[in-house]
């Protein structure tokens, strides 16, 4: 009797425990947007939950010597595999690309239990997704309403009477030739030199030095619905343009059946304005294939201050865009039954209670 009722009390605690745990979780709002150390928590916390999934990589420092941290999500397998970049937050103000970061962790983490390409994809590549590049111009966007538009990193400048080097100028890509200042209290400041930036020099070495693995780059911004491949500056013409185009306005189809918005896609200076030494631009010299910048909703009316009750679908429509190029690139290197015969595999291990960890 005794036992029985130690039994039963185990079995309260043990369900008590879960869902508090359970609680907890969906405690985590996706459709608000979050202050930093949220998010940091809630990357420890997506570690902590997937560990089988999911392992926290710390990359780098800020000019402010907070650690920057990506998170890399992938089945693990012992085969060398293939990878896929994305960051959000380069631009501090542009509070819907962390929030796209973050739901999109959230739904690849779901969709490949059920969902075979998802599973062959994460077989196959590892994704590296960093929620935040930008933390302490991040930080800085939260202080207060004069700070809410904040867009550089918080470097001071030569003279130190002005802050922040643009980071999305600052790559070695062409740099400071086009769309670019050097007077340092513009939004478009370049830096004293090519990736003279921490924030810049995390994501250079980290990629860089294992660029051959990476098949796509995707850099995640707002706003204005556009979808922008390389290059920024006017005179240089991608090898792979037409390829980039094709997948580019496939994405866009692909953003459009969600929610019907309506992205444009092109190189920068052909729809939107000529620029120099952005991460996509550098990573595509890099011979990364497919490097897109995602500007994300909306087209003016709201800007950089997307409502809240906004994030929900601009994510829903930015993870079928980002998808679409994802399993292109995928497609592309794996073959399709090398795919579909992982991805069976995979079925049948889950099928027989074999845990991810243990996969070939
Ligand atoms: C730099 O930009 C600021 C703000 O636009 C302006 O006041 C200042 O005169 C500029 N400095 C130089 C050297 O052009
Ligand atoms: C592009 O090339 C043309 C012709 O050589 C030149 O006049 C122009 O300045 C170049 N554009 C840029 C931004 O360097
Ligand atoms: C922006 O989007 C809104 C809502 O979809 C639409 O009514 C408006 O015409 C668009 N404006 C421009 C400049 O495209
Ligand atoms: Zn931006």
């Amino acid at each position: 009797m005794l036992s029985v009722v130690g039994l039963s009390f185990a079995a309260l605690l043990l369900t008590v425990g879960a869902l508090t745990l359970e609680s907890n979780r969906a405690e985590y709002d996706y459709y608000k947007y979050h202050p930093m150390d949220e998010i940091s928590s809630w990357m420890v916390q997506m570690e902590k939950d997937h560990p089988d999934m999911v392992t926290m990589v710390d990359y780098g420092r800020t000019y402010e010597k907070r650690t920057i941290s990506l998170l890399k999500i992938g089945l693990k397998t012992e085969a060398k595999k293939k990878a896929v970049w994305m960051d959000c937050g380069i631009h501090a103000r542009e509070w819907i690309a962390p929030a796209f970061c973050q739901y999109f962790v959230r739904q690849i983490l779901h969709a490949y239990k059920t969902d075979d390409k998802m599973a062959a994809m994460l077989t196959n590549m590892d994704f590296y997704i960093t929620p935040v590049l930008n933390i302490d111009g991040y930080i800085f966007s939260w202080k207060d309403s004069s700070t809410r538009l904040w867009r550089k990193n918080r470097s001071p400048g030569p003279s130190g009477d002005c802050y922040g080097v643009d980071l999305n100028r600052n790559f070695d890509a062409n740099w400071g030739t086009v769309g670019v200042s050097s007077n340092c209290s513009s939004n478009i400041y370049c830096g004293t030199g090519p990736i003279s930036e921490p924030e810049a020099q995390a994501v250079a070495y980290f990629v860089g030095s294992r660029k051959e693995d990476f098949l796509c780059f995707l850099t995640i911004h707002s706003y204005g619905q556009l979808l922008l491949i390389p290059y920024g500056h006017p005179n240089f013409t991608a090898s792979n343009y037409d390829e980039l185009m094709t997948v580019g306005q496939g994405a866009a189809e692909a953003i459009w059946r969600v929610h019907g918005k309506k992205y444009t896609v092109g190189t920068s200076p052909d729809v939107l304005y000529a620029n120099s030494g952005s991460s996509r631009d550098w990573a595509r010299l890099q011979e990364i294939p497919l490097t897109f910048t995602f500007e994300l909703r909306d087209n003016g009316t709201y800007g950089f201050e997307l409502p809240e009750d906004q994030i929900q679908p601009t994510c829903e429509e930015a993870y079928s865009g980002a998808l679409h190029i994802i399993a292109y690139a995928h497609d592309k290197t794996f073959n399709g039954a090398a795919a579909a015969a992982a991805a069976t595999l995979w079925a049948v291990l889950l099928a027989a209670g074999v845990s991810g960890a243990n996969l070939m």
